[in-house]
């Protein structure tokens, strides 16, 4: 059996379903699901016929890498989106089965397991903590040491690069990077990217940004890493990867559709694992992907929506509206315990801050203390929620 599983906790939403077992919602109200980030909007009007049209694909067995279709889709996208001169979808694109899978197998492509054997010491992947748990489950399972940046008020919700010594850095194989972020709604601007980059060259490591949010922010459009990248007159994304999906962007989390680019060396290594594995994206939702990624009308629509429900709650439950992402982040006095209430009382689901966490060396988990909600059903049912959620008592 393989040990390293056994560091991995229960992922967050088995560990909501132990919290509420033997609890029942308030029967007098409709439940509100605003647990899991999943846009429940309409579908994009594209996405039938682009099925229907190409549904003898499902004869077929896809690549892995994604057909140059979809990859060149994906490539004109990331130009137009990030003002980028080129991006070679032969070379610098994959297709993934939506990111999670994606986020996951990159650190196995990337970490050297047996750098131990040399240095006596695990290699670190960095993240941010609170975090998308993949990066965790990821890091434990290559065989590495999670370095948890801790995102707090404190550091502006910021994983803060500074405060990690040198010898952190030396051993520092892969550092994750959730812009906008999942679950706090912090930004990257460009001076963090550049300064990360300038630390990957320094310290000889690599990046892996997730912008699965890229396309779902209050005031400024974020900036992203190939882009930055390119700023710095960087050749070829060099030591880059990003990946984004259309499960946020085009609220089409069942089609399972992301993509990955950047450093044509890390995509060929990362190829070589996918050859393996095998996530391949089934041909017709490979045309319904590139579709999605040559609309920008449908995600204009979508975006209106979800600032949309963002006032609609803040109007009601106070606060300030996060920069990015459907997320909101609200201090509570004791998560687990609001949580609960907020089921019982209020028959609401929404996920205790420190299930996205993890405790660091001191045994502070940043996320405890904080309640995420999803905002995935629009205006109204965003408003309710900012209701019920004012009414709970712990
Ligand atoms: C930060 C972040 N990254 C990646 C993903 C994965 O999304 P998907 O696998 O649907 O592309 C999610 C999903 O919730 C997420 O919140």
């Amino acid at each position: 059996m393989q040990p390293r599983l056994d560091r991995l906790g229960a992922y967050p939403f088995e560990r909501l379903k132990a919290l509420f077992s033997g609890f029942q919602p308030n029967p007098e109200l409709a439940h509100i699901d605003a647990g899991a980030g999943e846009p429940r909007l309409p579908l994009p009007a594209f996405v039938a016929p682009a099925l229907q049209q190409h549904l003898a694909g499902f004869s077929k067995y896809p690549s892995t890498v994604g057909g140059m279709e979809l990859r060149s889709a994906i490539a004109s996208w990331l130009s137009r989106r990030y003002g980028l001169s080129s991006v070679n979808p032969a070379t610098q694109v994959l297709s993934a089965n939506g990111t999670r899978e994606a986020l996951f197998a990159i650190a196995h492509a990337l970490v050297n397991p047996d750098a131990e054997k040399q240095t006596g010491r695990k290699p670190y992947v960095m993240m941010p903590n609170p975090m998308y748990q993949i990066y965790l489950g990821a890091a434990y399972t290559a065989g590495a040491e999670p370095y948890l940046l801790a995102c707090n008020s404190e550091t502006g919700f910021a994983p803060n690069l500074d405060s990690v010594p040198d010898e952190v850095w030396a051993d520092t194989a892969l550092v994750y990077v959730c812009s906008p972020s999942n679950p706090t709604g912090w930004i990257a601007d460009e001076a963090y990217y550049a300064g990360l980059l300038a630390l990957a060259d320094l310290h000889d490591f690599y990046i892996v940004s997730d912008e699965c949010y890229s396309e779902i922010y209050w005031a400024d459009k974020p900036s992203g890493l190939l882009q930055v990248a390119e700023n710095l007159g960087r050749k070829g994304f060099s030591r880059c990867l990003v990946m984004n999906s259309l499960s946020k962007r085009s609220a089409l989390p069942g089609l399972r559709s992301g993509l990955i680019a950047g450093d044509a060396e890390l995509i060929k290594r990362f190829t070589k694992l996918r050859s393996y594995t095998g996530p391949a994206t089934p041909l017709p939702l490979q045309h319904v992907a590139a579709a999605a990624w040559s609309d920008e009308t449908h995600v204009e629509q979508y975006l209106a929506v979800y600032r949309q429900s963002l006032e609609a709650f803040f109007d009601i439950y106070g606060g300030e509206i996060p920069a990015g992402s459907f997320f909101v982040w609200l201090p509570v006095s004791n998560d687990e315990a609001f949580a609960l209430a907020a089921y019982q009382q209020q028959s609401v689901t929404i996920l205790p801050g420190s299930y996205l966490g993890s405790e660091d060396a001191n045994g502070i988990n940043p996320g405890s203390g904080y309640i995420r909600a999803a905002l995935v059903d629009g205006p109204d049912a965003a408003a309710e929620l900012a209701r019920r959620l004012k009414q709970v008592r712990v």
